[in-house]
């Protein structure tokens, strides 16, 4: 399984690194950086340690977009930190960044084998709107997209509204839902119902090795920030779970294929996702093409999954 991995590492954007790291069927071909959890530069430097950190130091990694294709970008250090990994200091990698952008590197990657490279978006969607712009073709050149991100009938989570990637760039979202690819979208509808408790995060305090002790160690700083939210010791696995939506499709035990739209204008929704959940309300009739929003998961198996891919190394 080849994968083009979008992301603004950002602790659980780690996790979901760690998540692909461990699993020998995949090959990541390329990691592209967006700014998000914190500038891109931080993001690109994160992505290369982390990629050494989970022993896959040889994977090229694409600096991208530094803003939203419209408004001025805003960062999550109450988050994920000051240095987007909970301060903790990761030793540097050996090698930079490619010379190429990450929206160049995927569309140089989905032309070099066509219908072959799945893409895993974990942040705001700007570099994947970017390759759209230069190969208007991209969705029929990758295979399965899927994104975190959006909150259709669950609440935002940086406004009442709207999920912190759409919200990040509602543009690029709006773009990258319209373009008809075969895309799936893990929503905070599903990542707010699959969070991980005290017992999860004890138990990955005892697994032996780096892998687990430095991830544990990112995810103290996240889950202090996530106790407050949802009243207990925990955190949404936001990034993981797209992972292992892409790499486990049997995970998903319900999902509904529904057109989404991107709110641009509203005063009080901008970054609102919205889908026709009507009973009968037909999507058929709608031109814009269908995405397929999670609404069920097997967490219990997500958990193991997770815990299990933190065992190695
Ligand atoms: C998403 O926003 C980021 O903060 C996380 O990494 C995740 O991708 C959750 O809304
Ligand atoms: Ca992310």
């Amino acid at each position: 399984m080849r994968i083009f991995v979008d992301c603004d590492p950002g602790i659980d954007d780690a996790v979901a690194l760690a998540y692909l790291t461990a699993r020998p069927e995949v090959e990541i071909v390329g990691v592209g950086t967006v700014f998000g959890n914190h500038t891109v530069d931080t993001t690109t430097d994160n992505a290369l340690r982390l990629l050494r950190l989970y022993g896959a130091p040889g994977v090229p990694v694409a600096r991208g977009a530094e803003r939203p294709l419209v408004q001025p970008p805003t960062l999550a250090e109450s988050v994920h930190g000051a240095n987007g990994l909970g301060g903790i200091d990761l030793p540097a990698a050996e090698t930079g960044p490619a010379a190429e952008s990450a929206a160049e590197a995927l569309v140089r990657l989905a032309r070099s084998a066509p219908g072959e490279i799945d893409v895993l978006a974990v942040g705001p969607l700007t570099n994947i709107a970017l390759a759209l712009s230069l190969e208007p073709r991209l969705p029929e050149m990758v295979g399965r997209v899927v994104v975190m991100g959006g909150a259709v009938r669950a609440p935002g989570n940086v406004t009442p509204w709207a999920e912190a990637n759409t919200a990040n760039d509602p543009e690029a979202a709006e773009a990258v839902f319209a373009a008809g690819f075969d895309l799936t979208l893990v929503a905070l509808d599903i990542t707010m119902k699959t969070t991980v408790d005290a017992a999860w995060l004890d138990g990955l305090q005892l697994i032996d090795g780096e892998r687990a002790a430095t991830t544990s160690a990112f995810l103290e700083f996240y889950v202090g920030w996530y106790s407050e939210v949802i009243g207990e010791r925990g955190c949404a696995m936001h990034d993981p779970l797209a992972a292992a939506v892409l790499l486990d499709p049997d995970l998903v035990t319900a999902s509904v294929d529904v057109p989404v739209r991107v709110e641009l204008q509203g005063r009080h929704t901008r970054g609102l996702t919205i889908a026709d959940l009507r009973p009968g309300a037909a999507a058929a009739e709608d031109p814009r093409p269908s995405v397929r929003l999670v609404t069920e998961v097997d967490s219990g198996t997500f958990l193991k999954r997770m815990a299990d891919s933190l065992r190695q190394g």
